[in-house]
């Protein structure tokens, strides 16, 4: 079956995005709305809240009408349930997918394989299988500075080799992005974006929505947070003997709305609506069609600011969000972790047209307003 065009304006194109009631996916699917995509959420809830999804229609101003309820609709469902994709894509005329749904803790993963490796591959063949049979062919995938390992260079570029990862999770990251390059080599009407993350933190600046981790965060800003807010005593700094500047771990923290205003310009870019010279406004395409409907092909583009920070410089930028003093003691060094990685940003300004705006302060006063104005995230007190 031919594969849906995305040579059109964002209002007449719906996207399916998978995970999208969680931390990157809810502020992706904000930003979809804001630039007049309609959507269909499919998550199962098993790390995320039904709650974002009120949130999200808030920010966005979807109103009580019909054709405004249209634009977004939730199934709470798996992507290993085939049947439930199939009703999906048979109701609904999507034309791109945004995955997100996939299990993401690292030490997790190294007790979970098996969960890790069924939900997140297996869970990726049953939607792109799903996908094909109804011509949708055009996937922005989910995926994550991991697949570098211990970096060969930086800042890392897009031709930094991929190294083993060191845990499952890392593994299917890996795996995934070779799985959707050969469902392109194998039929080349598959569009593939592959989005390589930094460090995703803060939130929408309304304090709406945020990241909401259930039990005892796993990353540095979820617990910066609860510290700040009260629930957890004090940050454990990872090893201070590191070769960086001031000796702890350097990261290149990215604003999720950045990284969400990211996979909108990838389906710009899936479009032929940017890297031709084509105007790049929400009717662009309208004006000026490209000529072969998509553009074809497997991109693969970081998504990062390009600037490092370490642990002792989150915590000291948050301490400005909160106005206190946060308590961190040195700790010995967390198993798998690299001393340093931050990312070149070329490639996606040059072809997505794409930079990152915000600032690791603006980062960490977005999250502190969700977080002071939610202390137990989507869950009531
Ligand atoms: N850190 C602390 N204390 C904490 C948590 C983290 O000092 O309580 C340090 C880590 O040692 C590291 C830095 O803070 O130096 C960032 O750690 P995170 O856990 O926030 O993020 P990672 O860079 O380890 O992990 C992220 C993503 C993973 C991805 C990985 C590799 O969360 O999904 O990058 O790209 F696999």
């Amino acid at each position: 079956m031919t594969n849906k065009s995305l040579a059109k304006a964002p209002a007449d194109t719906c996207i399916l995005v998978t995970g999208g009631a969680g931390f990157i996916g809810s502020h992706t699917c904000v930003e979809l709305l804001e630039r007049g995509y309609s959507i269909v959420i499919v998550d199962d809830l098993s790390n995320s809240n039904a709650k974002a999804i009120d949130r999200i229609r808030e920010i966005a101003g979807i109103g009580p009408s019909a054709e405004d309820q249209a634009r977004v609709v939730f199934y709470e469902a798996s992507i290993l349930d085939e049947p439930a994709l199939e009703r999906i894509f048979e109701s609904h005329d999507i034309d791109a997918i945004i995955h997100f749904a996939g299990l993401k803790a690292v030490g997790e993963s190294v007790a979970k394989p098996l969960e890790y490796y069924w939900n997140n591959v297996a869970g990726t063949l049953v939607l792109c299988r799903v996908a094909r049979a109804y011509g949708v062919k055009n996937i922005v995938f989910s995926s994550s500075a991991t697949v570098y390992g211990e970096p060969a260079f930086v800042p890392i570029t897009e031709e930094c080799p991929k190294r083993e990862a060191t845990n499952p999770y890392g593994q299917t990251k890996s795996m995934l992005e070779r799985i959707l390059t050969d469902l392109h080599i194998g039929d080349p009407e598959w569009n593939v974006v592959l989005l390589r993350y930094f460090n995703p933190i803060g939130a929408h600046e309304s304090g709406l929505i945020g990241e909401d981790p259930k039990g005892l965060p796993n990353n540095l800003v979820p617990y910066v947070a609860q510290v700040a807010v009260g629930r957890l005593a004090s940050v454990g700094v990872f090893g201070d003997d590191y070769p960086t500047p001031d000796g702890t771990g350097v990261r290149d923290y990215i604003h999720v709305v950045d990284l969400a205003r990211g996979h909108v310009a990838a389906l710009d870019w899936m479009g032929g609506r940017v890297g031709t010279g084509a105007p790049s406004g929400p009717d662009a395409i309208a004006a000026e069609p490209a000529p072969c409907g998509s553009r074809r092909g497997v991109g693969v583009f970081n998504l990062g600011t390009g600037t490092g920070s370490s642990v002792l410089d989150v915590i000291h930028s948050y301490e400005r969000a909160c106005g206190k003093e946060l308590p961190y003691e040195i700790k010995p060094r967390r198993a798998g972790d690299i001393a340093e990685n931050y990312a070149a940003c070329d490639k996606a300004r040059e072809e997505l047209g794409w930079v990152a705006e915000y600032d690791l302060d603006r980062m960490c006063a977005d999250s502190w307003r969700w977080q002071s104005t939610n202390p137990y995230g989507y869950e009531e007190a």
